[in-house]
């Protein structure tokens, strides 16, 4: 009989529909120009950002950037179709990883554009009165002429590559960012399950408040 995997702990689970739902509203408040959202929503996105950093080495098995970091023998083995030996590798797979790892990296760099952005009317992010103009034009820039489309064709890929798993390959990968489980298809060796109990749990709490705290540090909003 097959056995259920804990793939994706609650915290990745609610790190990821939380971030989803903050980059929406980051776009949606852009356009309408309701940037004083746009800023207390930014500070969420980077509260998300630092816990997802954290929780990449403290997290449960298959969150852990170790385990899906993009070498170059998962790569090429991903090029020769060649299947890695020893347990299934249930996490991300290699193209996943790829694109998991430039979303992480072009949001950050988003919201660090935009501490940095000034619109020269009425908002500027909080760190644009500390860094020479030069930056703060050049950040500008980045944020609403190159960032923002980076972003998105990268979304695009990602809910495109997670339909195509799922029409085409017949994969539902959606359901266990939902319920956390995978069933492994190969049983000769089983693959660990990501740990996913109360004290993670508190850990994750205890670790996502000092993200709070850092967050509203670095954005002044605290104070
Ligand atoms: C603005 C929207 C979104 C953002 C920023 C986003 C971002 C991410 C990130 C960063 C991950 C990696 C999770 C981790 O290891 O921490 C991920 C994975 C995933 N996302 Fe999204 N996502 C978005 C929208 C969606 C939507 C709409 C869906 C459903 C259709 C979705 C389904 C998934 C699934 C199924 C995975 C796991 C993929 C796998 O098995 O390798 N995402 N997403
Ligand atoms: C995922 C993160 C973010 C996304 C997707 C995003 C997206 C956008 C979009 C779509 C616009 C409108 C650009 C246009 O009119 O063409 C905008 C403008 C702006 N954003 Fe963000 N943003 C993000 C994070 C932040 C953060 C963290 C801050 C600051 C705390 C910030 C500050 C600003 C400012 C000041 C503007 C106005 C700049 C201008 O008028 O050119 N943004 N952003």
């Amino acid at each position: 009989m097959k056995h259920r995997v804990r793939v994706w702990d609650l915290p990745t689970r609610l790190f990821h529909w939380l971030l989803a739902s903050a980059v929406i509203g980051m776009f949606v408040t852009g356009y309408l120009g309701a940037l004083d959202w746009h800023m207390r929503l930014g500070c969420v996105v980077l509260t998300l950002l630092l816990f997802r950093g954290l929780w990449g080495v403290l997290g449960g098995h298959w969150s852990r950037f170790a385990n899906f970091y993009p070498s170059p023998r998962r790569l090429w083995n991903l090029l020769r179709a060649k299947r890695e030996e020893g347990p299934e590798h249930l996490g991300h797979k290699p193209l996943g990883a790829l694109s998991v790892w430039a979303m992480l990296l072009v949001l950050l760099a988003q919201v660090v554009s935009g501490l940095m952005s000034d619109d020269d009317i009425a908002y500027a992010g909080p760190w644009a009165r500390h860094v020479p103009e030069a930056v703060t034009y050049g950040m500008t820039n980045y944020h609403a002429a190159i960032g923002q489309w980076l972003l998105l064709a990268l979304l695009l890929l990602h809910v495109g590559a997670i339909l195509f798993y799922w029409l085409a390959k017949k994969e539902n990968l959606i359901a266990p960012m939902l319920h956390g489980d995978k069933l492994p298809t190969l049983t000769s060796t089983p693959s660990p399950p990501s740990r996913d109990d109360f004290w993670t749990r508190l850990l994750a709490l205890g670790l996502l408040l000092a993200c709070v705290a850092v967050s509203g540090w670095l954005t002044g909003f605290a104070t």
